[in-house]
């Protein structure tokens, strides 16, 4: 049955996805491509923002539209397709600059992040990249973008260049709403006051195709405390217990909490617990992705491109007759 709701969500393509991006994020999207008209894009442009060789760019963007499958994205229902091959979404971008304010942009959390750690290239594209990320949303007039926390406040934004396109040239778009779950923030095994990210550096994140060996080591040197502190959970511990929470595992999650506040947990039990479920949950992820060729990929994401293009370019040809453009 065709879906009548449109839902689109994005990924960039920095490497293999990690356990954060599952958890909080496409998890939701193979979950929800059956109640909506899923539009999922390797949003390779927003991946430029940050310096990247092109040769790796290419291999990024297999991976992750790899994984995307092998997580259960399935092309014919859903639409998967990479960014760079609908030129709409520039496009759109170009007119959203053109109503968005500096100072809108300036408030970003995640453009400041970034111009912290990559002091050398903080360019325009990485300034500007909520106005292309509110295109690629806006293009398809979806409803609901299934992201993690940190997304939030671009979303906020998309909402926002809505509003001001439909002021200045009358109403055309729809303000989407975002779709969150309790796993909203994975937070690292190193530093667990800092979102899971690869920016981070290999010990902080479990990759969807780390091996068992690879997970118990992470999971084992996870960062935790030295006993429970004046009642309060340290927050390397509770993010453990999020994981077993966020990973199904309800029996082992509510002994070892009972444990925990007799305090008699030992944290290695709590340890392999974890990295057990997370073991068992990457084990079909990993089977799946080593049977994909990425010549299946390049033909799925081929006919992807090509689904997204017919309701962009309709869409745009709207867009540009109410900006005036003859
Ligand atoms: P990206 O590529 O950084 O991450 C992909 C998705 O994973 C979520 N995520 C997390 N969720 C929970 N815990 C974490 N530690 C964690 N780390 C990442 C992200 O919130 C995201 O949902 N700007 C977006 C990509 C994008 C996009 C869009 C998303 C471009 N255009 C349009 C939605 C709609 C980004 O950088 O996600």
């Amino acid at each position: 049955m065709k879906q009548t709701k449109t839902l689109f969500s994005g990924i960039k393509p920095t490497g293999i996805p990690h356990l954060g991006n599952y958890l909080g994020a496409l998890k939701n999207w193979v979950e929800l491509q059956t109640s909506y008209q899923g539009i999922y894009s390797v949003v390779d442009y927003h991946a430029i923002t940050i310096a990247i060789e092109p040769k790796i760019l290419k291999q990024n963007t297999i991976i992750t539209a790899k994984i995307l499958l092998a997580l259960g994205i399935n092309p014919d229902i859903a639409t998967l397709f990479v960014q760079s091959q609908v030129p709409e979404h520039t496009e759109l971008a170009w007119i959203f600059n053109c109503l968005v304010p500096v100072a809108e942009m300036e408030r970003m959390t995640q453009y400041k992040d970034k111009a912290k750690t990559h002091k050398q290239n903080v360019n325009m594209g990485l300034f500007d990249y909520p106005a292309l990320m509110a295109a690629d949303i806006l293009l398809y007039q979806a409803q609901a973008v299934p992201v993690g926390e940190d997304q939030l406040q671009h979303l906020e934004l998309t909402r926002l260049i809505a509003r001001k396109f439909n002021q200045r040239y009358g109403q055309f778009f729809i303000e989407p709403q975002a779709l969150i779950t309790p796993a909203k923030k994975i937070m690292s095994l190193q530093n667990p006051d800092k979102k899971m990210s690869k920016e981070l550096g290999e010990a902080n994140y479990i990759s969807l195709l780390d091996e068992p060996n690879i997970v118990i080591k992470k999971v084992a040197r996870a960062v935790t405390d030295m006993g429970p502190q004046e009642n309060k959970m340290s927050p390397g511990v509770k993010n453990l217990f999020d994981l077993l929470d966020y990973l199904e595992q309800k029996e082992t999650y509510q002994n070892l909490q009972k444990e925990y506040k007799q305090g008699k947990l030992k944290y290695s039990d709590l340890k392999t617990a974890v990295s057990d479920a997370i073991n068992q949950t990457l084990k079909p992820i990993q089977n799946n992705y080593n049977n994909i060729s990425d010549q299946a990929v390049k033909t799925i994401l081929k006919i992807g491109a090509e689904k997204a293009r017919e309701i962009a370019s309709k869409n745009l040809i709207e867009i540009k007759k109410l900006v005036g453009f003859i």
